[in-house]
């Protein structure tokens, strides 16, 4: 099921040169599920054409508050009444400055000001000029329209259309997808802050070699991702992995388990929720060389010694922390055979109240996965699903669990 399927979405134009960007957006909520109602202001029409956008969202698109197609003649009515969001993306200072006074001049204004405020959210994505973001004056409108209501998406950084530098620009299309997505999910685990280990690690040998494995790192930034849009707070220790970081997400890169092991206890002081899905390599090599280890040309091969790499998930699970209340712990068990057996096993060996079960071969890599939950009465199965989806499943289940927690 697509992420947005059966939302309707009135997407709104102000002027300013980002409205190029609103054309791929536009393209992506429809390809995402969603139906589009585009709405332009003039000044928008000056960067981009109705043509466009008509044809992009497949239907006519409004910019006059006087549009008799209308049978009643009321626009600004009738176009927001059956949609699920307002998203004014670009978001121009002057339109921002008319949200906050509630000024309604123009039909795309006069629809946010006689949207059901209650049932239709405004999602806004500012796009201005460096000085024209920081200026107190939008600041101030701003934290007015929040305040109202509205919610502010962040402004992205970087080179101008006016040749400056800094902070102003509209997010990416992709990334205004991402928070539409977000937006639309339950918010179950709002106010918890949950810490997620992803990737493999990586064991020098030497400078230029070492021991790692196969895991993608895709599974734990899908569960990050989704914990993210449940509403909580998450830090994410990837291993070498070369995924983008999940919207809303703090990232720590770690390259060893050792590494891997010092992150996580210090960003577990405040975790609530820990959810180790890294596939942390068991052992190291005893030790490694400053200097590449060369062939002597005897055809001996090197002997490498290994030491037992801290349990990561074990040792913050039997801790005081891991043992109270403070800190639900989830581990994964990526396996080869008898998953249920192995599982079990380890859910109880690793001291975690869920242990979530998967073949590993069968998944490293792949955007796909199935998944076993394994607690103290039984086991349930999330079948084979994308990535994704089945982490949005597991944080629902995690939520559902903690809930239960709290009350008894
Ligand atoms: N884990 C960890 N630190 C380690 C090893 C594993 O935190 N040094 C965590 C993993 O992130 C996962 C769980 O423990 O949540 C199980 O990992 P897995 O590699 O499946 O199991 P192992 O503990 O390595 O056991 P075995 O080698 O017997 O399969």
């Amino acid at each position: 099921m697509k992420d947005l399927a059966g939302k309707h979405i009135v997407l709104g134009l102000s002027g300013g040169i980002a409205c190029y960007k609103s054309a791929e957006l536009c393209r992506l909520l429809i390809k995402a599920g969603a139906s589009v109602q585009v709405v332009m202001t003039a000044a928008a029409e000056q960067f981009m054409t109705p043509v466009t956008m008509q044809a992009l969202s497949q239907h006519t698109v409004y910019s006059s508050q006087w549009d008799a197609r209308e049978s009643n003649n009321m626009a600004h009515i009738n176009l927001t009444r059956q949609a699920d969001l307002c998203l004014m993306a670009p978001a121009s200072a002057d339109f921002i400055a008319k949200l906050a006074h509630g000024q309604a001049d123009d039909l795309a204004s006069l629809m946010c000001l006689a949207r059901p405020i209650d049932t239709v959210p405004l999602l806004i994505a500012p796009a201005m000029n460096l000085e024209m973001w920081r200026h107190p004056a939008t600041q101030r409108n701003v934290v007015q329209v929040t305040r109202d209501g509205a919610h502010v998406l962040g402004v992205g950084s970087g080179e101008q259309a006016c040749g400056e530098t800094g902070d102003g620009r509209m997010l990416e299309p992709v990334e205004i997808l991402d928070e539409v997505i977000s937006f639309f999910q339950p918010k179950a685990l709002r106010g918890q802050h949950v810490l997620v280990t992803a990737g493999p690690t990586f064991e020098a040998i030497d400078p230029v070699r070492g021991i790692t494995n196969l895991s993608s790192g895709k599974m734990g930034f899908a569960i990050a991702r989704a914990a993210r849009e449940a509403g909580a707070e998450v830090t994410l220790v990837a291993g070498p992995v070369s995924l983008p970081t999940p919207r809303g997400v703090t990232r720590v890169d770690v390259k060893s388990a050792l590494n891997m092991f010092e992150a996580v206890n210090t960003k577990a002081q405040n975790a609530t929720i820990f959810i180790a899905t890294s596939a942390v390599a068991d052992w190291r090599p005893e030790s490694t060389t400053d200097r590449k280890i060369k062939k002597d040309g005897t055809g001996q091969c090197p002997v490498l010694h290994f030491v037992e790499n801290p349990d990561i998930l074990a040792s913050l699970a039997h801790s005081e922390r891991g043992q109270s209340r403070a800190l639900y712990c989830v581990g994964f068990a990526a396996e080869s055979h008898d998953l249920l057996t192995n599982a079990q096993a380890k859910r109880l060996r690793k001291g975690v109240p869920l242990l979530v079960g998967n073949i590993g071969p069968e998944t490293f890599g792949r955007d796909d996965n199935a998944l076993l939950l394994v607690d103290e009465s039984g086991t349930r199965e999330l079948s084979r699903d994308s990535k994704l989806s089945l982490a949005r499943k597991l944080i629902a289940d995690i939520a559902i669990r903690i809930g239960d927690r709290t009350e008894n």
